[in-house]
């Protein structure tokens, strides 16, 4: 089984660039085409948070539209961009979307469990895991403590260094997170977004992992006064391989890099 996470697209109503400098629609764009041409064939597509800007109907309606051509089912979970109730409403044919409370989804596949937390609150940029969905995650991790796990989540559990984005993570992570997760070996990855470029941790046995955005990346900024900048390096997604109960990960760039070039000629002699 293959799949993919796409994340952070900050899609804008009239295809209006974001921060002035992120052609955001062109890069979803690009990243619908690239999912598409992915060889073998995705099986699904975990889109985790931020799909749009302001979280307003308009965005959502041409975000829909837009993520049309994808070939494959996706599941979306809410970024601290997003309007939850908005989007549960655009998103309202999605079956895993229930009527009120934390939008999120626990799927099996090719016996795989895979859980997208909503770690959103409605008006709050950082991250927040409150009682209801900590009972939420525990029951999901007891009823199928046999399977193993990848979990989604927006907001990463985990400082990255990245200062005025740390200050947004999942807030009390230590508290109210890693003891529902911790001494669960059944989880065999988290995966985030937010941080809007490819960083890697691991805490407590688990390794976490932050996927670059669609679009625009956040600047490897480590100096203690770091401000709050992007960059238009290059946007990638993440494609998973699921295989004989292992879990691998690659970054894979969305832009054109041009075709493919040969190691060896036709008589197997290295190109020289
Ligand atoms: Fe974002
Ligand atoms: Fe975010």
């Amino acid at each position: 089984m293959i799949f993919a996470q796409l994340t952070d697209i900050h899609l804008k109503a009239g295809g209006r660039f974001a921060y002035k400098y992120s052609d955001t629609l062109s890069f979803l764009r690009a990243a619908v085409a690239h999912l598409n041409a992915f060889r073998p064939q995705l099986d699904f597509v975990v889109i985790s948070g931020d799909l749009v800007d302001l979280g307003t109907r308009d965005e959502y309606e041409l975000f829909r539209q837009e993520i049309a051509p994808l070939e494959m089912p996706f599941y979306v979970i809410p970024g601290n961009h997003d309007d939850r109730d908005v989007m549960r409403a655009a998103f309202s044919d999605h079956d895993y979307v229930s009527p009120d409370g934390p939008l999120q989804f626990s799927i099996e596949r090719e016996g795989l469990r895979i859980i997208g937390l909503d770690t959103s609150v409605p008006g709050h940029p950082e991250g927040h895991f409150d009682v209801d969905r900590q009972v939420w995650l525990r029951g999901e991790l007891e009823a199928h403590h046999d399977q193993p796990t990848l979990v989604f989540m927006h907001h990463p559990p985990v400082r990255t260094g990245i200062l005025h984005m740390d200050a947004m993570m999942l807030m009390r992570a230590d508290e109210d997170f890693w003891p529902v997760v911790s001494g669960q070996p059944q989880i065999l990855q988290i995966a985030c977004g937010h941080v809007h470029r490819a960083i890697e941790v691991f805490k407590n046995g688990i390794p976490v992992s932050i996927c670059p955005a669609s679009g625009h990346q956040v600047t490897l900024d480590l100096e203690p006064d770091g401000e709050a900048t992007f960059m238009l390096e290059p946007p990638a997604v993440r494609i998973f391989r699921w295989r004989d109960g292992e879990l691998v990960n690659h970054l894979s760039f969305t832009d054109n890099y041009g075709p493919r070039h040969p190691f060896f000629d036709k008589y197997g002699k290295p190109i020289d």
